[in-house]
């Protein structure tokens, strides 16, 4: 049996919680392996809408087992609140269908209040962050002082973890001039939450070594994107996490050889939401016409995302990086009436042509791309579910893509619409 793991390829935003909803009807455990509520995933079936930030997008598909790996920041109010909501839209959710990993750190409010607080801080280039305090979360975790789900267990070891964390917390915000923690309201909100997080919490890697062995398909789905990647992406200016396809294995606890094929969601143009270099942004009517056919507006902030042309440089060095077997390209329907399309092939710095995106970041923000240039198509590709319902110019732009970055069109999609998809080969049958 094949596991697929799903990972953004570009800046995040790709169109991921549309392809992991439409795989997992062929998945039976649908595994989150890193990120937070930063993430913003948007399921659109039969016209109604979900959102889902921390939960996997596999739980609105009833009879599926929903895991929130060890590899994710888990904030227990956004978890409960998340819950809610979706069981306000109909969905059933148990401790049947949603595990959390028993050593999943927490985040809590000093971790968005610390987050918020640097970002307002003028002493620091802005980060454009979402403010909920995955940064902060995510260096407590390394830092060996975070609280993590099974301590809420013991209130003896709950005491303990808050002191030490709020040893370091407590320095760190009398230099930013925050007030010091309220120790005890903190103990008190998470001795609350503690009993609704702990029925869900499990040992995640032996029930998914079990669930393997019984010949389970497990679909690994990625939050962000390949560019936000905390070693491979445009850093500073990325998240805290690796968001490529080598931490779905230590954001659940399987091994290596657990994915057997690594699906990169693409993008048919690019959009980056927050601070940093973007080669192929347009910062004129073109990239706002971009953004508004694709409704460019982050699910989680409501910030407008920047827009550019396909960048083929970019996701050839993120489908490397991630070992990306095969791509879904998605929102090609927003490439409808441009008469005229780009892709970015190349950069240009200091007279040279490179065919990469260098580590310096000093660099990266100076590269200049170098455009090939594409007609656009008549009609409409929206809502397309065949390749024969394609015009040839899109066929055309989408095999030249696949040329670009050395990676074949594993599935298209053409809308929001669960179903308007097109299959062009089974992740799950290699
Ligand atoms: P994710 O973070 O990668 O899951 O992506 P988001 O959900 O944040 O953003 C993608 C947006 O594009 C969502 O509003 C989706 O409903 C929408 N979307 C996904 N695929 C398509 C598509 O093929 N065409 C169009 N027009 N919209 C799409
Ligand atoms: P999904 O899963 C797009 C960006 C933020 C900011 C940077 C760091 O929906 O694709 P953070 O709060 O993580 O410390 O912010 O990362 N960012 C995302 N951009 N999609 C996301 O998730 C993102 N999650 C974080 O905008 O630039
Ligand atoms: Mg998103």
């Amino acid at each position: 049996m094949a596991n697929v793991c799903v990972v953004g390829a570009q800046w995040g935003d790709e169109g991921k919680g549309k392809i992991v909803d439409w795989l997992s009807e062929r998945a039976d455990v649908i595994a989150r392996f890193q990120g937070g509520h930063n993430a913003g995933h948007t399921l659109v079936i039969d016209g109604k809408v979900f959102k889902l930030s921390l939960l996997p997008s596999g739980i609105v598909r009833p009879g599926k087992l929903s895991v929130i790996g060890n590899g994710v920041v888990l904030d227990p109010w956004a978890f409960i609140k998340e819950i809610e909501v979706l069981r306000g839209q109909g969905v059933d959710i148990s401790p049947e269908s949603l595990m959390l990993a028993e050593n999943t750190p927490l985040i809590l409010p000093l971790h968005g209040e610390l987050d918020r607080a640097r970002e307002e801080s003028t002493s620091v280039a802005k980060i454009g962050t979402t403010g909920r305090g995955i940064g902060p979360a995510y260096e407590d975790k390394v830092g060996r002082r975070s609280v993590r789900v099974a301590d809420l267990a013991d209130p003896a070891t709950l005491e303990l973890r808050i002191d030490r964390l709020l040893t370091h917390h407590d320095a760190l915000r009398r230099g930013l001039g925050l007030e010091p923690v309220d120790r005890d309201a903190l103990l008190k909100g998470l001795s609350e939450v503690a009993p609704k997080l702990l029925e869900y919490a499990a040992p995640v890697w032996r029930v998914l070594a079990a669930r393997r062995a019984a010949g389970a398909r497990i679909l690994f789905e990625g939050a962000q994107g390949a560019l936000l990647d905390v070693d491979f992406g445009t850093y500073p200016f990325v998240t805290s996490s690796n968001t490529t396809a080598g931490m779905a294995a230590t954001g659940t606890g399987m091994g290596p050889d657990s994915v057997d094929f690594t699906l990169g969601i693409v993008k048919a143009y690019t959009t980056r939401v927050g601070e940093g270099p973007f080669p192929a942004e347009l910062q004129d009517e073109t990239g706002q016409r971009l953004g508004e056919r694709g409704h460019e507006f982050g699910t989680v902030t409501g910030r407008k995302r920047r827009c550019g042309w396909f960048d083929a440089v970019l996701v050839r060095q993120t489908c490397q990086i991630s070992g990306v077997s095969g791509i879904a390209l998605t929102k090609l329907d927003v490439l409808d009436t441009f008469e005229e399309l780009k892709i970015c092939v190349g950069y240009r710095i200091d007279g040279r042509e490179i065919d990469y995106l260098p580590t310096a970041s000093e660099e990266q923000a100076r590269v200049e791309p170098i455009y090939e240039t594409f007609e656009g198509w008549p009609g409409t590709t929206a809502g397309a579910r065949s390749w024969s319902d394609l015009p040839a110019q899109a066929i055309k732009y989408v095999r030249r893509i696949e040329e670009l970055i050395d990676c074949p069109v594993t599935l298209l999609s053409t809308s929001p619409e669960r179903d308007d998809t097109i299959l062009v080969r089974d992740p799950f049958a290699d």
